[in-house]
């Protein structure tokens, strides 16, 4: 089995993506990347009941409404005091940055942060390492700073594979031979994991694309032609607009789409259903509940389970490592170079959801499961 650095090197040059995603996947040779030594060591331990700071992006999917309760309630139970905050809507790398320094200041032992703008936070989180306190990424990579000590994320290469195998498969199960008619969606730029997604899927189509069995109506197959900035649906909607004005209008049929996340896929399935079109197949992310409605009740196709519960109790784990002076369990130490330094990490495995797996999957999910019944 080839190896995730290799399968994404030859996404990334497959598909020319260096410059949206410089942090995605490459190996840097003697880069500091165990759990101790250079600037990754901040394990010291510290009080039990020390102050932990949370820095998430601003609330562009449900995952991260879910993530700040779950913080806040899993720091106190482990004996914690938490600082929890958003980045606003509008001003949102000004606010993180300002709410990073300001748990700097209040003395923050450990800082985690989901990252709304992955390049910029570099003198935050310098800010952060001169007062000795631990550097997390969550979710999302920071990129071009060596200030970073660990990242936690389900499989971001892993959840693009999938989103482009359920495509296929979606596609295949209406119309059992090609050639398909699809487009792509990415996610915002600013985001590390919009590349490492859209690198993963194309991992899995771009060689039917290039042997013609699958192609792309409008030939927009470039991450920059495809990004929707900032995460928004109604970003995902104009585009998905002027795509059915400019590729589909004279009755050429589109079999799929590549969605990388839920909030996008309503988007697109809402400019579909109103041009008066078929819906077809389209992927997702984050089983957030109206996708899993949709999914369900066979308009989006597929979803990602990636349960912010288990990936909150594994940061407050890190958190908890670091408190009495240990090492936190890592699981990869090559795939996450970060354009300073191979960045360690703790990768949880994602899961596809189609409405064949919907009530297997969500079953120990209180509130996803009754919407499968
Ligand atoms: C997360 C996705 C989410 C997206 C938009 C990404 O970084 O990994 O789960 O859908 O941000 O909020």
């Amino acid at each position: 089995m080839r190896t995730f650095l290799t399968r994404s090197i030859a996404a990334v040059s497959a598909v020319a993506l260096l410059t949206l995603s410089a942090a995605c996947s490459n190996e840097r040779e003697g880069a500091t990347g165990a759990t101790t030594g250079g600037s990754t060591s901040a394990a010291k331990g510290f009080p039990a009941d020390s102050l932990i700071g949370v820095a998430l992006p601003s609330k562009t999917s449900e995952n991260w409404v879910l993530a700040g309760d779950l913080f806040t309630d899993g720091l106190k139970a482990a004996g914690f005091k938490s600082d929890v905050q958003y980045a606003g809507a509008s001003t949102t790398v000004a606010d993180q940055q300002a709410q990073i320094s300001a748990m700097v200041t209040k003395g923050a032992k450990v800082i985690v942060i989901g990252a709304t703008d992955a390049a910029q936070l570099s003198t935050q989180v310098a800010q952060a390492k001169q007062s000795g306190a631990t550097v997390i990424a969550y979710d999302r990579l920071i990129t071009n700073t060596p200030d970073v000590d660990y990242y936690i994320a389900f499989d971001n290469f892993k959840v693009g594979q999938l989103q482009g195998q359920a495509l296929l498969d979606g596609m295949k199960a209406k119309k059992a031979t090609g050639p398909w008619t699809i487009e792509l969606f990415s996610g915002s730029p600013d985001d590390n994991n919009a590349g490492v997604f859209f690198n993963g899927a194309m991992d899995v189509l771009k060689p039917l694309i290039d042997k013609g069995e699958v192609v792309v109506g409008s030939g927009q197959q470039d991450v920059k032609q495809t990004a929707i900035q900032g995460w928004k649906a109604e970003g995902a909607q104009q585009r998905m607009d002027s795509l059915l004005t400019s590729t589909y209008d004279s009755g050429k049929t589109l079999d799929g789409v590549l969605s990388p996340n839920d909030t996008l896929a309503r988007a697109i399935i809402t400019s579909v259903k109103g041009a008066g079109k078929p819906i077809p197949i389209v992927t997702g992310q984050d089983s957030e509940v109206e996708s899993v409605k949709s999914i369900v009740a066979g308009e989006q196709y597929s979803t990602i389970n990636k349960d912010t519960r288990e990936l909150v109790a594994e940061t407050v784990n890190m958190v908890k490592a670091l408190q009495g002076g240990g090492a936190p369990e890592i699981n990869d130490t090559k795939s996450y170079d970060n354009g300073a330094k191979v960045v360690p990490a703790y990768l949880l495995p994602p899961i596809i959801v189609t409405k064949d797996n919907a009530a297997e999957a969500y079953a120990n999910d209180p509130k996803l499961s009754p919407l499968t019944k």
